[in-house]
């Protein structure tokens, strides 16, 4: 196993390209599965999560090439309908790709999930849609296993006790495509990663309107054909950014973002004092000012601030002056930072669903654990905050989501590196 070595202390500057979103790319390779054409997929990161979904399509057939941020994939002729435990349980958007499989197919044998450290995670949603489909859906020996003669277009409600759910609104969107008649999808998610495999579908020759808005009108087609397409900005990616350079007091241009993906940050950050102007659209400039204030922040769906931005928020507030509280609405048991910070001398009391921080004047070094993966960003952003050298370890997290981490921040002036732990 590897860990960060972060020498913190040094504000960041310059300039940094943000990658292709891990959380669109991965429901699109899924997609994939449904044509009859070769596909040609642009601005894909070279993640682990992205290698887990390649590793996936290979073992149901499928002919994948990689070549930097282009990955293409021939599913012509493939015949697997089943993704195993082995690689459903190292990564739960490989759930996705069940919808896909019993489109095409008329049947699929996909792994159930399993919880994993930020909660329970329930797939129930996604078995609600596929079953309103036509699919009679049973659990056998730890699998989804899924059959319908035909999918037939249905009108299903897809809300939960936390509101949407982004894969699930994917998969059932994505069997839709191909099945008989027009379905309609309520409470929709709206996450642009959810749009972005709604353009990619529609260039498929799919035909969906109301993706962006919680009702998706899906018109089923015969088949869908190969297509070329590039994967949206990730904004959490940038967003992390963003509060990497409030953080450290720096100034970053972020570029390639796509500010309209990113309003609820932005305007937590600005509310927080961080210095905030979008150039054009597709370029951020931050500047994080000395004296900060402390804010109250609620993760929710799209457009509501996002919970995969909510560990760096925290890390943020951590080193703001004042009480901030932090709600999570989505993962209420998503605070596994909480204590790696606190090892840090930051002052984190959880309440329920709610983190209520005090602000230190600084952080200092400590070997920190990552436990997932914005949970490890948040712990890199303490490191690059604090005094002295922090370790990260079990780094492998931030490589599911985070490309070329070390490498950008280098460029940015900071001082880590990745070591061999002991
Ligand atoms: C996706 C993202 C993840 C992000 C999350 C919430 C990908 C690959 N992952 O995960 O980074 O943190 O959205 O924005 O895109 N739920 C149910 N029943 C279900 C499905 C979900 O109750 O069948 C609940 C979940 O436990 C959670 C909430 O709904 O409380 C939202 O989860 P969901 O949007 O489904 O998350 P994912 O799509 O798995």
């Amino acid at each position: 196993m590897e860990k960060l070595v972060i020498e913190g202390g040094r504000p960041l500057r310059g300039t940094v390209q943000v990658s292709g979103a891990k959380n669109a790319a991965l429901p699109i390779l899924a997609a994939t599965l449904l044509t009859d054409g070769t596909c040609e997929l642009h601005n894909v990161p070279a993640l682990r999560d992205v290698a887990t979904m390649i590793r996936i399509l290979r073992a149901l057939g499928v002919r994948v090439q990689q070549s930097n941020s282009t990955v293409s994939v021939d599913p012509r002729g493939y015949a697997g309908v089943e993704a195993s435990y082995k690689l459903v349980s190292t990564m739960r958007a490989s759930f996705c790709v069940l919808g896909p499989l019993l489109a095409k197919h008329r049947k699929a044998r996909v792994s159930l999930p399993g919880g994993c450290v930020i909660g329970p995670r329930p797939v129930d949603l996604h078995l609600k849609g596929l079953r309103a489909l036509g699919a009679s859906i049973t659990i056998e020996s730890g699998y989804v296993v899924a059959e319908a003669k035909e999918l037939r277009g249905a009108h299903v409600f897809l809300g939960g006790a936390y509101g949407s759910s982004v894969l699930a609104t994917a998969n059932v969107m994505m069997a839709a495509t191909l099945a008989r008649g027009t379905t309609v999808i309520e409470n929709a998610a709206c996450e642009p990663e959810v749009s972005d495999l709604a353009d990619c579908l529609i260039a498929m020759g799919a035909k969906i309107h109301g993706h962006g808005t919680p009702r998706l009108e899906i018109l089923g087609v015969r088949e869908l054909a190969g297509v070329t397409h590039s994967v949206i900005p990730d904004r959490i990616e940038a967003g992390t950014y963003l509060a990497a350079a409030a953080m450290t007091r720096g100034a970053l241009t972020v570029v390639g973002a796509r500010a309209e993906h990113l309003g609820a940050v932005v305007d937590k950050l600005r509310e927080a004092g961080v210095d905030i102007t979008v150039v054009n659209g597709s370029q951020i400039r931050v500047r994080g000012r000395r004296a900060l204030r402390p804010v109250g922040v609620t993760t929710l769906p799209y457009p509501g601030f996002p919970t995969d931005m909510q560990a760096q928020m925290m890390a943020l507030m951590c080193v703001t002056k004042g009480i901030s509280v932090i709600t999570e609405k989505i993962y209420p048991d998503r605070f596994m930072h909480v204590a790696e910070l606190n090892r840090m001398g930051a002052q984190v009391m959880l309440e329920g669903a709610s983190a209520i921080v005090k602000g230190v004047q600084t952080l200092s070094s400590a070997p920190v654990m990552a436990s997932d993966l914005r949970a490890s960003a948040a712990l890199v952003l303490a490191g690059l905050a604090a005094h002295g050298t922090t370790e990260v370890s079990r780094v492998y997290h931030l490589d599911r989501g985070y490309e070329h981490l070390e490498e950008k921040l280098v460029t940015l002036g900071a001082s880590i590196r990745r070591e061999k732990e002991d």
